[in-house]
């Protein structure tokens, strides 16, 4: 039996934290300490990309005159910066007014918030796989019942999804479906404009919500010829059109910490309004607001109109340093790794030749100096699996070729 007290007398920690797994992503950090490691693993973004002289403007102009800044906020966040995002997302073609978004402390926080609002231990949660890991662990920490949707080169099979909700028992209808249309973490795929109709429909013939999480749409990249290709509708813009009216079941989330800084911990939610406001009840109990200083430079910071350049100069550096990582691999790895291009975001995802062993390699590469994600983090059973995610974003250029030689004696010495 498992022993839940924390020591003898006290308490028993709830079944769930008795032996709590955590996250296998922040479990590598202490490997990112060690000197000399470069690290394709964590989905950081660039510092080298980070606006310092624009958001310290931003901050200056958030502490001078604005009382509201120092003082605790509304649980749904500051008008000022819910009329900014508001005005963000139409760039993105998602009509919504500020009333209809909330705040939250990084994309995260809605998602958790989602999760306590709608999970019951034992509900089924349709979830794209291979996932991000921190929204496996939320639902594992809400005793979820994971079902896993497959994925291909264009993101989340919506024949597979069908014909898995035809043979779903009704007891276990699911509740929501998570996904990461946009360049998804971690396969970068980009879904394809069929598959996000198909995807919709399905929600609204079955009854369940959808969750289109994108903190990273923003980041698309040039085509070979120079155009940026357009971006699919939103999820949330095609449930508009099927919901006429009525329950959009696409709840939108988003984030400032891919493309402005992780630091300020600024994500938002927009939602069906009886979802948003308990939600915000939810939220009330964990942390009664985002901080009201960083809400207030993320609303001057997009107010001033530096966004656009900052967001642009992200998409060219990123996918300079994504076509080192693949050029570097096809060049070095060539039948033993194999992975594809991917058309925006952070992520490189890689298959290795099942000849290679996987713990082997992940050794391997920690004795070169080379950090990845190992691909069983991205599973619900934590399967050992030839997979791994690399991370183009923090490392430039040099950095990313010295990684890519690395990883190639890595797989030369696992392979032995
Ligand atoms: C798919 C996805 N969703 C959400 C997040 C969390 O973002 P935030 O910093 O807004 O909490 C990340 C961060 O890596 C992510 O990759």
């Amino acid at each position: 039996m498992t022993d839940t007290r924390p020591q003898a007398g006290m308490p028993a920690f709830t079944a769930v934290f008795a032996q709590p797994a955590g996250s296998p992503i922040r479990e590598l950090f202490p490997y990112l300490s060690q000197p000399g490691m470069i690290s394709l693993a964590g989905g950081y973004p660039s510092p080298s990309l980070f606006d310092a002289e624009g958001l310290a403007q931003a901050a200056a102009q958030a502490m001078t005159g604005e009382a509201q800044t120092l003082q605790y906020g509304a649980t749904e966040g500051l008008p000022t910066l819910r009329n900014a995002l508001a005005a963000l997302m139409s760039e993105r073609g998602i009509q919504a007014s500020a009333e209809q978004l909330m705040v939250t402390t990084g994309s995260q926080q809605a998602f958790d918030l989602l999760v306590r609002v709608l999970i019951e231990p034992g509900d089924t949660v349709l979830v794209e796989v291979p996932a991000y890991p921190a929204t496996l662990q939320a639902l594992r920490l809400a005793q979820a019942s994971i079902v896993p949707v497959p994925m291909d080169e264009h993101g989340l099979q919506t024949d597979a999804l069908a014909e898995l909700l035809r043979q779903l028992p009704a007891a276990q209808r699911p509740k929501l479906l998570y996904t990461v249309p946009n360049f998804s973490n971690p396969r970068g795929t980009l879904l394809a404009s069929e598959r996000r109709e198909a995807l919709v429909q399905l929600a609204c013939a079955y009854g369940f919500w959808v969750v289109e999480d994108d903190p990273y749409g923003e980041l698309r990249f040039d085509a070979d010829d120079g155009n940026t290709p357009p971006m699919p509708s939103a999820l949330r813009t095609v449930g508009d059109r099927l919901a006429a009216g009525g329950v959009n079941p696409v709840v939108y989330l988003s984030s400032l910490s891919k493309t402005v800084a992780p630091a300020l911990r600024v994500g938002w939610m927009l939602a069906d309004s009886s979802l948003l406001r308990r939600c915000t009840i939810a939220k009330q109990t964990v942390d009664l607001c985002t901080s009201p200083l960083a809400q207030m430079v993320a609303a001057r910071y997009l107010e001033s109109g530096r966004y656009p350049a900052t967001v642009q100069r992200a998409r060219i550096e990123y996918q300079q340093r994504m076509q080192a990582l693949v050029q570097g691999i096809t060049a070095r790895l060539d039948g033993l790794v194999q992975c594809a291009a991917p058309a925006g975001g952070m992520f490189v995802w890689a298959t290795f030749a099942q000849s290679i062993d996987p713990q082997a390699l992940f050794d391997a590469a920690v004795s070169q100096q080379v950090l990845y994600v190992p691909g069983k983090a991205f599973y619900p059973d934590r399967a050992q699996l030839n997979t791994m995610r690399l991370s183009f974003a923090a490392p430039d250029v040099p950095q990313i070729e010295q990684a890519v030689q690395r990883l190639a004696t890595a797989v030369a010495l696992a392979m032995r």
